[in-house]
């Protein structure tokens, strides 16, 4: 008997050895130890041998179902490891496909747009200083030189925030420029001052290619004993010839807006037909890019700088249009649409 429980564990490892799959594995567990098997039939016939028998080969049976018992564990781990490997198992993974790759996050155009310009105002000392989107008609229009009857405010359709409930009078807004900040600035820092101010603006707007109810801006104030307009012409001609390149011509002319004195108005040589006038630029061959002038005194009394010492240059630049003239972008929603396809391209 005892050589037959031998005998049964050599074929039994012999076979192991051979075995694929699992299908087949199980097969070999139903026949070396299942219900049925030649082991279990001797370990239950123990009782009925001799009792000289009965110990030694039930130590021998015993064992040698440990040891089968052993194997199959062993055989299922190899096989689990290999069927991990070559996805012939139910659970198909196979670890020798390439990752899938995590699509990258890339900036948007208009916060690259924002980043170049900081770079170059950087470049010429310039510090970045921001305010709150929902303003005070003070720091919006007031400080400004723009009063409460003032025909300017028409000109900015403004979004109002909740009149107080008593008076029915609106002050607080959602801020119609980044002029805003440069009020706030004037009362808090002290000359010599040189500050660009970003951020979003909102207007009560219908929306079509050319407008849309939000954008960016960035203005920008300069403070000192001495400012000239040639200062601020120097500093926004530097900004053109940076942002568009060194032969795109500029052109200063008059303008006007309540808080600077005199007002101009900068644009460059049209980008796409060099100034020879097409649709683009209603063929006058040049394209207004941003707004400036020579602070008002008054401004800058009211935040607490006298005019009688410094003088201040100031400019406001809408962003929007910056990469659309770049890059020949003819609706302004595409910017905020989050069509990939469109943002991808930057
Ligand atoms: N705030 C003006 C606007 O939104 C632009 C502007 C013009 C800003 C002249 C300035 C400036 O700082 O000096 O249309």
């Amino acid at each position: 008997m005892i050589r037959q429980l031998d005998e049964l564990k050599t074929r039994a490892f012999q076979e192991l050895d051979s075995i694929k799959d699992g299908k087949e594995l199980e097969a070999w567990r139903v026949h070396y130890l299942g219900k049925k098997s030649t082991l279990t039939s001797i370990l239950r016939s123990l009782a009925t041998l001799p009792v000289a028998e009965r110990k030694p080969v039930g130590a021998r049976a015993n064992q040698v179902k440990v040891d089968l018992e052993s194997g199959l564990k062993e055989k299922q781990a190899a096989l689990r490891a290999v069927q991990f490997v070559s996805g012939t198992g139910r659970e198909i993974v196979d670890i020798s496909l390439p990752g899938r790759p995590l699509p990258n996050g890339r900036r948007h155009p208009i916060i690259q747009t924002l980043d170049e310009i900081y770079d170059i105002f950087a470049s010429m000392g310039f510090q970045i200083q921001e305010g709150p989107d929902v303003e005070w008609d003070y720091y919006n229009f007031e400080a400004l030189n723009i009063p409460a009857e003032h025909p300017s405010r028409d000109t900015m359709s403004t979004c109002w925030v909740e009149p107080k409930a008593a008076s029915g009078e609106y002050n607080m807004l959602l801020r119609t420029h980044t002029t805003a900040v440069t009020a706030r600035v004037i009362e808090k820092m002290a000359p010599p001052i040189r500050v660009i101010e970003p951020g979003r603006v909102y207007r009560y707007e219908a929306t079509d290619a050319t407008h849309i109810p939000m954008f960016y801006q960035i203005d920008g104030l300069a403070v000192d004993r001495g400012i000239t307009l040639a200062d601020l012409k120097g500093t926004l001609y530097e900004f053109a010839r940076r942002f568009f390149g060194e032969e795109r011509k500029v052109r200063f002319r008059c303008d006007f807006f309540p808080f600077v004195e005199p007002g101009v108005e900068m644009a460059i040589e049209c980008l796409t037909c060099n100034g020879k006038g097409c649709r683009l630029c209603g063929n006058s061959g040049w394209i207004e890019i941003l707004g400036a002038g020579m602070t008002y005194p008054e401004v800058l009394r009211r935040g607490g700088i006298d005019p009688d010492v410094y003088s201040s240059f100031a400019f406001g630049i809408g962003i929007e249009r910056l990469p659309m003239l770049r890059y020949g972008i003819d609706d302004i929603r595409l910017f905020y649409g989050n069509d990939l396809r469109f943002l991808r391209q930057f």
